[in-house]
This record gives structure tokens, sequence and C-alpha cells, in this order.
């Protein structure tokens, strides 16, 4: 792929980091989903590529945009052809009520690379590069977070596990608890916990729990990027989310996926910050326009690019 292109891609996080920026604390997460969702869109079709989205808003029945095998781009003959798993927004109800680590993603892959995720849960493991290779799948809390703090050379009282703050996770937050480490328990955004992983000054070591499968395919890319680890087991739901998973060929049920699984071959990843967040700084209007703070990076080189950028609102109508 064209190193180029994620230069390109970083205008698609921006534009919809923007739009949604507009509504935070505002309470309406459906507007401020809706303002990304419009601005990727929008930023998507300018782009060289002949794209089609494979983890989007939603299957296509029930998403009107940026669904799932929508196509996208100029087109053209040459235009390179990519795979892409986005999520405009992730964190809405962080952005409704104004809370941290709210971000708009998205992974470009070649064709036929990213595991076409179901809208199901996904059981997760995500750890950064000093941990990478230690931790497997079926291992206890305990074994898990022992690794990670041996492997940063930390006690567990200075290893900290990220966990979505949902009952199903009353039994692990005990656990981890019981453990003596610390905890960051957050209300949304766990692909912006599992990155966080990966950046000493988060301070996060390792993200546990369920959370969303498409968001699980979405942290993979990223992690592939940022050298860390991933696991990820999806969880059914019902009987017709299975179904549906069936439908989109999914023959093991219970498969683990590597990381390379849900992300094969080079990918390249993108986030823009919508609200202040653990590394990104969210979408900060001024006199002028705003200013986005963004990380833009590749599998191949594992080069971290973070990018901030200011945005003349008035230059920019000019310009067309
Ligand atoms: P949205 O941005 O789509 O609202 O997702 C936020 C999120 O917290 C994800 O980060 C996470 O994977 C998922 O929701 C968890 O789902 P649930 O809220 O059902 O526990």
């Amino acid at each position: 792929m064209d190193r180029n292109l994620a230069l390109e891609f970083i205008r698609v996080t921006e534009a919809a980091a923007i739009n949604s920026a507009r509504w935070m604390g505002r309470g309406k997460r459906d507007e401020a989903d809706q303002a990304a969702v419009d601005a990727m869109r929008r930023a998507l079709d300018v782009l060289d590529v002949s794209g089609t989205v494979v983890i989007g808003e939603g299957e296509r029945d029930e998403a009107p945009m940026l669904y799932i095998g929508e196509e996208f781009g100029l087109r053209e003959k040459g235009s390179p052809a990519v795979d892409v798993a986005l999520d405009p927004l992730e964190g809405t109800n962080l952005v409704a009520l104004g809370h941290s680590n709210a971000i708009s993603v998205i992974a470009v892959g070649e064709k036929g690379h990213f595991l076409h995720a179901p809208d199901t849960y996904m059981d997760k493991i995500a750890v950064g590069p000093e941990s990478r290779g230690l931790i497997k799948w079926g291992m206890t809390t305990k074994e898990i977070l022992n690794t990670v703090a041996k492997a940063k050379g930390k006690s567990l009282q200075e290893t900290t596990a990220v966990i979505l703050d949902r009952d199903r996770h009353k039994g692990l937050i005990e656990e981890v608890r019981a453990m003596g480490a610390r905890i960051r328990l957050i209300g949304d955004g766990d692909v912006s916990a599992g990155i966080s992983t990966c950046n000493p000054e988060t301070g996060i070591d390792v993200l546990l729990g369920t959370g969303g499968a498409p968001e699980g395919v979405i942290t993979a890319a990223a992690l592939k990027c940022l050298g860390g680890d991933f696991f990820g087991v999806l969880k059914w739901r019902s009987e017709e989310e299975r179904q549906r998973a069936k439908a989109m060929g999914i023959t093991n049920m219970d498969k683990v996926y590597t990381m390379e699984e849900l992300a094969r071959g080079e990918v390249m990843f993108c986030a823009t910050g919508v609200t202040d967040g653990s590394w990104l700084r969210g979408v900060n209007f001024t006199s002028f326009g705003c200013t986005t703070h963004s990380i833009v990076m590749r599998s191949k080189t594992r080069t971290i690019r973070e990018i901030q950028t200011r945005h003349v609102f008035d230059q920019k109508k000019k310009a067309g």
C-alpha cells in the first residue's frame, strides 16, 4: 500500500472529529454520531481509492451510511483497492456527556485482510509491546497481570488494567482488586483504552474484558502498528447473531482470534481525538477555526506520527 495513503486518511478522521465535537456535552449521542458519519462519508468520497467498508456503522439494513459493504472513493482506473474498518465516533456517550477519550478512527488494509466481524461482543486482551508474545489466551487474570507487570518491570500495585464499567465485569473487577493491581474503569471507548496500552505516558498496562467486536478488529489493527498484542473471542448474545455471523462466513464460533487473524498483512491506522483523552487531545475550537490532534501509523514500519493540525475555516471555505 502506498504510504502516502495514510496521510490522506487522516483528513477523514479529522473531518469526522471536528463535526462531532460540536455536539460535545449536549446530551445528544445520535446527533453527535450522525455528524461524524456525515463528515466521514463526504471525506472518504474524495480519496483516490476504490474502497470498501468492512467494519462500519452496521449491516446494510440498519445503517444508511458507512454500512458494511458500502463502496467509497473516486474509484478510477488505477485507484488502489482498500478495505477499511472504521468508527466515525468511537464513544458516542462520551461526546454526548463531554467525557474524555472519544475518538474518530479508521484502519486501512488490503482487500480481504480484516475479519468481517459481526455486530456482537468480543472478549478481549490488549497489551503493549513489552508483553508481546508473552500473553496466551486461556491464562488466568492473575497470570496475565503478573506477566504484564514483570514485562514492564513494575510491581502489581503499580500495574493498571483498564476495564469497561459494566455489570458483566463485576467478577473480573473483584479479581483484579483482590490482586492489588490498579484499575481504570471507563464508561465507554475500549479502542482508545486498547491503544493506550502501547503508550507509557497513559499509565495503562492491559485492557481486559468484553466490548464490541467491530471495535476489537479496529483495536487489533492499531496494536499491530504499535507493536502491541491483542486476542479476541467473539461472544454471542443470541442465536440470531450466530446465524448472521455464519452468513458472513464465520464457521468456528468459539475461535480465539490473534491480532494477525483480525488484521492480516499490512495495515494503516488513523485516529483523531474528539474529546481530550489519555493520548489524543480533543478538538479545540478557536478564533480561526479549530485545532486537532491525530495519530497516523503503519504496521510495516511501525512509524507513529502525531499530527497537530490548525484548521482555518474561512480559508477552507474559499479553497472549496
Ligand atoms: P459506541 O461509540 O458505538 O457507542 O461504542 C462505545 C463502546 O464503549 C465501545 O468502545 C465498546 O466496545 C462498546 O461500546 C461496549 O458495548 P456496551 O456499551 O454494549 O457494553
